[in-house]
């Protein structure tokens, strides 16, 4: 069993889309559709928004559909200048940048017997980079901060790239990569530039979330047929 999770509708209906016929499960306030594609089984949900959600969401779809592995698709905010709205990035590693007990010497995004980053699987970082070469997609790889915010502040995005050393912003990524390094499944978090994070990003996120949401979701079905 493979899970594919999103944040939003608009973030899994394109995968939706391929998969045709699947079964709807009600769990937690969430749902949860599990079909299969090019003989391969999935369950796909979307969390809500948010770290705590995203954290439900891939527990129940590793503890309760005993989901193997995990692929994130959605949408992010850029901080490198390299990316671009609809330019693909997958997480190496993942820091939750709203995470702060500095006040006991603690560095930001660390928490006792945690870790600042949490690394993403190198099998499935391996199969992203074939399909883009297979693609001819220019996939960009680099650090993915997250938070509970929606960053639309320049001062913001510059702290968060200075600390963390980070290329995207977005509000999941990291809470799933927590999930699945405490469980042992390999995950992979994929995100297509919705917005610059800045003072056009609230504009800019509703006028490209879905074209980008579908950019990032095409890739991720991509992935799922070469692991066919
Ligand atoms: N996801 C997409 N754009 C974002 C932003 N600017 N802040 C947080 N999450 C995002």
């Amino acid at each position: 069993m493979i899970a594919i999770m999103g944040a939003m509708p608009e973030e899994i209906e394109p995968i939706l889309g391929h998969i045709g016929e699947y079964r709807s499960y009600a769990i937690a306030g969430n749902l949860y559709y599990q079909g299969r594609y090019k003989g391969i089984d999935l369950v796909v949900a979307y969390s809500k928004i948010g770290k705590v959600f995203a954290s439900l969401t891939a527990s129940v779809m590793i503890q309760h559909f005993k989901a193997k592995k995990l692929l994130f698709s959605g949408v992010a905010g850029a901080i490198s200048e390299d990316l671009k709205i609809g330019d693909l990035i997958a997480a190496t590693k993942l820091c939750q940048h709203d995470l702060d007990i500095t006040a006991f010497g603690h560095p930001y995004g660390y928490v006792p017997e945690g870790k600042v980053y949490v690394e993403s699987d190198e099998e499935l970082l391996f199969v992203a980079r074939e399909v883009a070469k297979e693609k001819g997609i220019d996939l960009k790889e680099g650090i993915i901060a997250t938070g509970d915010q929606f960053i639309a502040d320049p001062e913001k995005k510059e702290w968060i790239k200075k600390t963390f050393d980070a290329d995207a912003l977005e509000m999941e990524g990291a809470a799933v990569a927590v999930v699945c390094d405490a469980f042992d499944v390999p995950f992979f978090i994929l995100r297509s530039i919705s917005d610059a994070a800045d003072m056009d990003a609230g504009f800019d996120f509703d006028t490209f979330l879905e074209s980008s949401s579908k950019i990032s979701a095409d890739f991720i079905i991509s992935m799922v047929e070469k692991m066919a």
